[in-house]
């Protein structure tokens, strides 16, 4: 299969007049005034390209588009990839997934509980995804906040001792270590059947990577999926892995997202790793998902 290439369909659209304004802490940027709806030209697909290396998390409020189009968008930045949980990919749209808590006629339409450990999405792949899209289609009255860690800042801030006991460290992670935790896990999470196992083979990265379109480096490990640090006993495996994790997430390296209807957000996995914080399970959240192949981490 050729690299992961932007698709290069000609855009000759005129270009939209739009800002992208950071958010005050130190990750996320709005982009205000672009419309998704219609294919970006080339000059403000590099600018949105721009924003999402700067700040590692974008946000594109009320954005009227359909599946198609949030396909056609994600792809200018790579291929896309498929879930393994093929009953909950969109119809005619397997580049979709849908994340929802919504049970129809006791079948859940989506991944009820996508993101409730702090995770980078697919880091458990050979090629972990590079970044991911949410379009907001149903929102819960209260709670349903996605949150996002910058694990740039969480390695530049790493005491100097747990900087030496990682660097050229790599580490486990597993789609399956935790898939069946939670007390609704039952209706989300399937059994994986042996072909579903076979494409969630545990693999190995590097515990502090290289972002390869920048070159800043950042922590790549997570609760969601990460089991354990090569070459060290269990315990001081745990227990280093503790310590990363609470550090990444230190409130002064996340941003909060109160989602609003119609919302676009898409984020930089290599850079950053994400939470859902959750809604009382009565109330209806449904987005839909399209996910960027990347590269192998190094
Ligand atoms: C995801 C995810 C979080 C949320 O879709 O990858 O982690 O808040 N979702 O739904
Ligand atoms: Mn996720």
């Amino acid at each position: 299969m050729p690299a992961a290439s932007p698709s290069s369909v000609a855009v000759n659209t005129a270009s939209q007049v739009f800002d992208v304004r950071p958010f005050e802490g130190k990750v996320g940027a709005e982009i205000v005034g672009l419309d998704l709806s219609t294919p970006l030209n080339d000059a403000d697909f590099a600018r949105v390209h721009q924003a999402h290396l700067d700040y590692h998390v974008v946000v594109f409020r009320n954005q009227q588009i359909t599946p198609q189009q949030q396909i056609d968008f994600s792809r200018r930045f790579g291929i896309l990839q498929i879930h393994v949980l093929k009953q909950f990919l969109l119809a005619n749209h397997p580049e979709i997934l849908i994340v929802s808590n919504i049970v129809e006629n006791g079948q859940p339409v989506g991944l009820g509980d996508a993101g409730k450990y702090w995770h980078s999405d697919l880091s458990y792949k050979e090629l972990p995804s590079l970044g991911s899209m949410l379009h907001a289609q149903e929102l819960p009255s209260e709670g349903g906040d996605t949150l996002f860690a910058n694990l740039h800042l969480a390695w530049d801030t790493l005491p100097q001792a747990l900087r030496d006991a990682v660097e050229g460290r790599s580490a486990v992670h597993s789609y399956t270590a935790r898939y069946s935790e939670g007390k609704n896990a039952a209706s989300w999470r399937p059994t994986l059947t042996a072909e579903q196992l076979a494409q969630v083979a545990e693999v190995t990265h590097p515990v502090v990577r290289t972002h390869p379109e920048t070159g800043r480096k950042a922590l790549f490990v997570s609760e969601g999926f990460t089991t354990r640090i090569v070459g060290l006993p269990d315990d001081e495996s745990r227990a280093l892995l503790d310590q990363l994790y609470a550090h990444s997430v230190r409130p002064e390296h996340v941003y909060r997202h109160q989602w609003q209807p119609h919302d676009l957000v898409f984020w930089d996995n290599r850079s950053l790793i994400h939470l859902a914080a959750g809604c009382p399970p009565e109330l209806r959240r449904k987005l839909l998902r399209t996910t960027i192949q990347g590269d192998a981490p190094f």
